[in-house]
């Protein structure tokens, strides 16, 4: 059976699209579909973030085609699991949350590391080692995450 996995960050256009185009790069489509949302909605229909773009292509990942959106309370029927990029995601998609077993599907990125660091910090603020960095944390993330799905 496939397994539907949802990244989501603040704006969906810095991490969670990152989230989405490296996971996605490590599984078999067949098995694994992964999609991406922002918890706001400052960005609906935009590009990821030209910097986002520019990391993910030096690692050899297209994410340009991607287009921003927002979460619904539907994408708990069609999610398995939702990896949040840090608490303040993870605590407003636990608002949401109507039943224990929507709680249940949330999660922080990070939980699946084992660094002390459990939030891909947000880096539309910063320069581009931010978004190298942030590139790093996700990527050693979906390892973890690609490998367990893949077995
Ligand atoms: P993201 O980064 O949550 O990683 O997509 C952000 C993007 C946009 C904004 C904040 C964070 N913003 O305030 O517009």
């Amino acid at each position: 059976m496939k397994t539907n996995v949802l990244m989501v960050c603040l704006g969906n256009i810095c991490r969670s699209p990152l989230a989405e185009g490296i996971l996605k790069s490590k599984v078999n489509p067949q098995n694994v579909f992964v999609d991406s949302a922002g918890t706001a909605g400052y960005h609906i229909g935009n590009a990821p973030d030209a910097r986002s773009i520019e990391v993910a292509r030096k690692n050899g990942i297209d994410i340009s085609g991607q287009r921003c959106r927002q979460f619904t309370i539907k994408d708990f029927d069609t999610f398995d699991v939702i990896y949040t990029m840090d608490q303040e995601n993870y605590h407003n998609i636990l608002k949401l949350c109507s039943t224990s077993a929507d709680e249940k599907k949330v999660r922080l990125l990070l939980s699946e590391t084992d660094t002390s660091t459990k939030e891909v910090p947000d880096p539309y603020y910063g320069g581009t080692d931010g978004f190298n960095t942030v590139f790093q944390m996700i990527d050693s993330a979906c390892d973890k995450i690609a490998k367990r799905m893949e077995r």
